[in-house]
């Protein structure tokens, strides 16, 4: 695990959108794991900026995103299909039959688990998977009490990610119940990982994942087991961290 420390939302994001960029720019095959949320999106705009300003092939990319709710149409402002246009896609070169997001208005929704971990398999699987955290330890959709074994699969939300998200929506009532999300042990088969937190709303779920044990109480501890794990939190987001794991964030900008 690699944890490296920055001073804000602006910082983290302009690190995450290096790191993303890197991928696309090789000029090889690259599978693009991509996360939706406040999280990521200025990561998203210094992105795009990027692959503007340098007039980046994206032939080559292909993007999985990790999740999206069930029953709202792809068109929904709040559904994660429109998210992506309105942040990348439509900003971007990358093959539209190359970008994939599960489909929550299927007719059959567990054939949909299936036929997604297919795509994400055909691909070759996801070079980097860009994480956001919940407040309460989800990482994609994968509530508190999901087994580690999961793969792709259906959810029901919890009340606090749905309270959440309701800052997105009209009202808490308009937020979807449900939704279909990669599993985690779809997520930890992604052969990089990076993970993205800014502010004292994660610095809980942060500490758990950084310095506590490996519980499915909280499903972002199941990442100190993935081989190449690297988180950006402002200092906000790390907050809560123990003296101990601070100071070894501090002498090396990268431990544990
Ligand atoms: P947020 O959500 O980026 O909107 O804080 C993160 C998450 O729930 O994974």
């Amino acid at each position: 695990m690699i944890v490296l420390e920055v001073e804000n939302y602006q910082q983290m994001s302009e690190k995450a959108a290096n790191i993303m960029f890197q991928y696309v720019a090789e000029g090889k095959k690259a599978v693009l794991g991509l996360a939706t949320g406040g999280t990521p999106v200025k990561t998203y705009d210094l992105l795009v900026s990027r692959i503007q300003n340098e007039k980046t092939d994206l032939s080559h990319v292909h993007t999985v995103n990790l999740d999206e709710y069930i029953g709202l149409d792809e068109k929904h402002p709040q559904s994660y299909h429109h998210f992506m246009e309105e942040h990348l896609f439509q900003h971007v070169p990358i093959p539209k039959k190359q970008t994939h997001l599960p489909n929550g208005n299927a007719e059959d929704l567990n054939e949909e688990c299936i036929h997604y971990e297919q795509i994400i398999e055909s691909l070759g699987g996801v070079d980097i998977q860009l994480l956001g955290i919940g407040a309460n330890g989800h990482i994609g959709f994968n509530e508190p009490g999901t087994p580690f074994d999961q793969k792709t699969h259906l959810v029901d939300l919890a009340p606090s990610t749905r309270e959440a998200n309701a800052r997105f929506f009209a009202s808490l009532d308009e937020v979807p119940k449900k939704a279909i999300t990669m599993g985690i042990a779809t997520i930890m088969n992604s052969k990089n990982i990076l993970l993205l937190a800014s502010g004292e709303s994660k610095a809980d779920a942060l500490k758990q994942l950084i310095e506590g044990s490996v519980s499915e109480a909280c499903p972002a501890t199941v990442l100190q087991k993935h081989p190449s794990l690297t988180i950006i939190a402002d200092e906000a987001a790390l907050s809560s961290l123990s003296d101990e794991a601070r100071s070894k964030i501090n002498q090396s900008n990268v431990s544990c």
